[in-house]
């Protein structure tokens, strides 16, 4: 899930492309790069292993001049993060430069070909023998390099996107696609931007073309594009406008994006819910699915399919449909799907959750869930990514831009958005009267100020959090519609703090996991005053006779739990079904204060990045 840019146009490129990187660096920041047609005749690369802020210092003062450029921040797939795997790569006779975000599967075949034929390849990745086969194809055939990097895709296996800069054509680039993203900005003036997405692109134009699978784009200075696909089907061009704004991508005074995204919470959730749920009507609408009620009225099971967060968001959503709308639900993990041969049958409806819209193992399930006749549903919150694009129908969440790594507002946008859904799906069922209906509309109307509450009462985390923060391991708890939370709130931790944190069913202890339990062991336990509440006190006093140390996420005004537990965290008393909303949070603030003491990358943790686009 590397990060691309690229431009074309009559304004130096090198600032247009840095601060493109950095907007995409949320995607990868293994090392950066970029290159540059100096004069509109030197090819220049300049790149090195790190984030952005490495790059620009390597270049100093010498910045690269040109008006066209490409530029690259990577998410290392083949070969270790470092300078010569960085790209841009150059092919054998350094002419062209070439960006890539996706894997290259047969790359190992292509380059013992390669080298076969003499050429000599310098780094470990895939990149490099994609930029050689291109010239390779161009020398052995003569073909223009647009129509020679079609014919290379042809024998291509794997994702792509990819653009190309060719020395010898400073008037000219070329970008192509296949299951990774690739957006092109058309800008004023003869202007193109490339992007892996709109964020680089939304500062300089909002008029956009979303490349499909196998296409490849060629622009020219002159303000011509032509798009054909790798068959050579000419393809025109629809250009969208994106209402993407600029003031969305920034920090806004805090800290971390992380911070920023989980104190907007109050607002996305509200955004999320907006026009779908209607209390004075005592109606909900969701379009997605009314324009297609003939299936879900039909439905004899639900699938649900995503990958992590997003794939809790499908747990919480199990309880929902199979309590609210009393469907039979399956959640699968995307990857898990794909590959196992999976049943599925033409009543049952799939529900695709991706805040990105571009994770390639949902994706990739996705289709083949439509392969066998499935409708589907998907739950993204990018306009216009592929997952939008390719599910017969959908609902977004409206969370706005979702930059730090850890996904928060984004879970929480996805569960009300599911609420909404189980609950108009089981009120026109008939499976939820309208005295529960009106009930949970109202309580979901509630929601957004209640989340304000919660994190207007944020301030005593940090001083828990010191109390975790040298820790080792932790366990997160929970039952009911509390279990999945657990697990949200054990990856959290996890990924921000780099503290193996794991989540379980409370009652799942017994069976194992309580043999954890010593002084040094957090446990971290959802025990709200729900339908299981009495077992999960019984699970705490398992662990605090074993001397487990207890925070406690309970409903405000709670005495039983506040006696046994270490810590406290109260929630608002609501609905079980809309409990997630607000028990998640806690959890969200507290690994960012144990991952801030620890002196983590909030917002860029290792080894991560924020949408998964390779398998
Ligand atoms: C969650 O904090 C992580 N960023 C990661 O698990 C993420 O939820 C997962 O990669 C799925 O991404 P998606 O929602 O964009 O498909």
């Amino acid at each position: 899930m590397c990060g691309i840019v690229g431009y074309l146009g009559p304004k130096q490129a090198y600032p247009i492309l840095i601060d493109g990187l950095k907007r995409l660096e949320y995607r990868g920041y293994d090392s950066a790069g970029i290159a540059t047609l100096e004069d509109k005749a030197t090819l220049r690369i300049e790149k090195k292993q790190g984030k952005v802020a490495n790059l620009e210092a390597h270049v100093g003062n010498e910045k690269p001049k040109g008006t066209v450029g490409i530029g690259h921040t990577r998410w290392a797939t083949h070969g270790p993060p470092n300078d010569i795997n960085a790209h841009p790569h150059a092919g054998g006779q350094g002419h062209l430069a070439v960006i890539h975000n996706g894997i290259i599967e047969n790359y190992e075949a292509l380059r013992e070909l390669l080298t076969h034929r003499g050429h000599n390849l310098v780094s470990e990745t895939d990149t490099e023998v994609l930029a050689h086969f291109i010239e390779e194809v161009q020398l052995t055939t003569g073909l223009d390099l647009p129509d020679a990097v079609r014919t290379a895709l042809k024998e291509v296996v794997g994702a792509y996107a990819l653009v190309v800069l060719d020395q010898r054509h400073p008037d000219r680039l070329i970008a192509a696609r296949k299951s990774s993203p690739l957006v092109i900005g058309v800008g004023q003036d003869n202007e193109f931007f490339v992007g892996s997405d709109a964020t680089p692109i939304v500062a300089y134009t909002k008029n956009v073309i979303y490349l499909e699978d196998e296409e490849v784009a060629t622009m020219h200075r002159s303000g011509e594009l032509t798009i054909r696909t790798i068959g050579d089907a000419v393809v025109t061009p629809e250009i969208h406008a994106i209402e993407l704004e600029m003031a969305s991508l920034e920090k806004a005074g805090y800290d971390h994006f992380m911070l920023k995204e989980i104190f907007e919470q109050p607002k996305s959730i509200r955004d999320s819910i907006r026009g779908r749920i209607r209390i004075h009507a005592g109606e909900s609408t969701v379009s997605g699915v009314d324009d297609h009620w003939e299936v879900w009225s039909q439905a004899k099971r639900i699938l649900i399919l995503g990958c992590g967060t997003s794939w809790h968001a499908g747990l919480v959503a199990e309880y929902l449909f199979e309590g609210l709308a009393r469907i039979p639900v399956e959640v699968e993990y995307a990857s898990e799907f794909r590959y196992r041969n999976p049943i599925v049958r033409s009543d049952d409806v799939v529900v695709a959750i991706s805040q990105s819209g571009e994770t390639a193992d949902t994706l990739a399930a996705i289709r083949l869930a439509k392969d066998q006749g499935a409708h589907v549903f998907g739950v993204c919150n990018v306009v216009g990514s592929s997952i939008a694009r390719e599910t017969h129908a959908g609902a977004y969440t409206h969370a706005g831009p979702e930059i730090g790594v850890a996904s928060t507002k984004a879970f929480t946008a996805q569960v009300a958005v599911l609420t909404v859904l189980a609950m108009h799906v089981g009120h026109r069922l008939g499976t939820l009267e309208d005295q529960q209906f009106m009930r949970l509309m109202t309580g979901l109307d509630n929601i957004p100020g209640l989340v304000e509450k919660v994190l207007d009462n944020a301030g005593i985390i940090e001083h828990i959090a010191k109390k975790f923060a040298g820790s080792d391991n932790a366990l997160y708890l929970g039952r009911g519609y509390q279990f999945p939370v657990a697990l949200e709130g054990a990856l959290k931790l996890k990924e921000i703090s780099y503290i193996h944190a794991e989540g379980y069913p409370a009652a799942e202890m017994k069976h194992g996991p309580i043999a954890l339990i010593d002084e040094a062991m957090p446990v971290v336990f959802i025990a709200t005053q729900d339908e299981v509440y009495e077992k999960v006190v019984s699970n705490i006093q398992e662990v605090k006779a074993r001397g487990g140390q207890i925070l406690a996420i309970v409903t405000e005004g709670d005495s039983k739990v506040r006696s046994l537990a270490d810590h406290v965290l109260e929630i608002p008393k609501v609905d079980d079904a809309l409990a997630p909303l607000l028990t998640v949070i806690p959890m969200q603030i507290l690994s960012y204060h144990i991952a801030l003491m620890r002196g983590c990358d909030v917002d860029q943790p290792r080894n991560l990045a924020k949408s998964v686009t390779v398998e």
